[in-house]
């Protein structure tokens, strides 16, 4: 992290968990964990614990988020949410492009865009989602997959609203498997979207983007990803969900 340039975020990713009850309680866990932290904290929880999330961190330094947004403003979408309907309720932030969301619905780069500027129009903040899957690694095509994620994700994206973006780099293989990657692998790979960022726009908006590692990040390593200059924060999924890890994660980004 180099905070001097840039604002560090810590947001946990609850993908699908947590009950609105359950919700409550783990929030009330992490606001105290949470409270003077020298970092942004996010919770991006699912749709329907937004209500109950909302209402628990008022008056806290606790952000949340959502998960995912439609790039409609409104129309027949089944199953789907607007940005506008995120707003009304005081959403600031929305995950958008997940792995998950590109392995498992169909999500594509061509989507991603669409609901990244739909989330900027309506004044949403987007955590995008770039990572390569391990056989790309493998094949060393990694700087090919990153640069075309970032390419796409962000067309037509001006300089002004992707300093409002955070970009998550999250290599798919060290999602939820416990295979963290290196403090190196993911300064590496941060340092390499700075730069395609500075290539697409300049170099003084690149080093205003704040870039998270993400995919089991936990408090045991999180100091030393957190310590490289690259990596401005993370998205934390199962350790998000236990309150004194998320806590500890918030602290090293504190103390870094
Ligand atoms: P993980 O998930 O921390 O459980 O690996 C990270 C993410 O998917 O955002």
């Amino acid at each position: 992290m180099n905070k001097a340039k840039r604002k560090a975020v810590i947001a946990g990713n609850w993908k699908m968990n947590k009950t609105p009850s359950e919700a409550k309680a783990l929030l009330q866990e992490i606001i105290p964990v949470a409270e003077g932290a020298g970092c942004e904290v996010i919770a991006c929880v699912p749709y329907v614990d937004l209500a109950v999330a909302l209402e628990t961190v008022e008056g806290t330094n606790v952000k949340i988020g959502a998960e995912n947004c439609h790039w409609a403003e409104s129309g027949a979408f089944t199953g789907e949410i607007s940005t506008g309907m995120l707003k009304e309720m005081g959403v600031e932030y929305v995950v958008i492009g997940h792995s998950e969301r590109r392995q498992y619905f169909g999500e594509t780069d061509e989507t991603v865009n669409k609901r990244t500027k739909a989330a900027l129009a309506a004044g949403l903040k987007p955590i995008v989602c770039v990572g390569e899957l391990l056989w790309e690694r493998e094949c060393d095509i990694t700087e090919e997959v990153i640069a075309r994620q970032i390419k796409l994700d962000l067309y037509d994206v001006s300089a002004e609203d992707a300093k409002k973006t955070i970009i998550a780099y999250e290599p798919v293989w060290a999602i939820g498997t416990g295979k963290t990657a290196t403090a190196d692998q993911a300064e590496e790979v941060c340092a390499f979207i700075r730069a395609e960022l500075a290539k697409k726009y300049d170099e003084e908006t690149a080093q205003a983007i704040t870039i998270q590692y993400g995919g089991s990040m936990n408090d045991a390593n999180a100091a030393e990803l957190l310590s490289k200059e690259n990596v401005d924060g993370g998205l934390i999924g199962g350790a998000s969900l236990v309150a004194a890890k998320f806590g500890a994660i918030i602290d090293a980004a504190t103390k870094g």
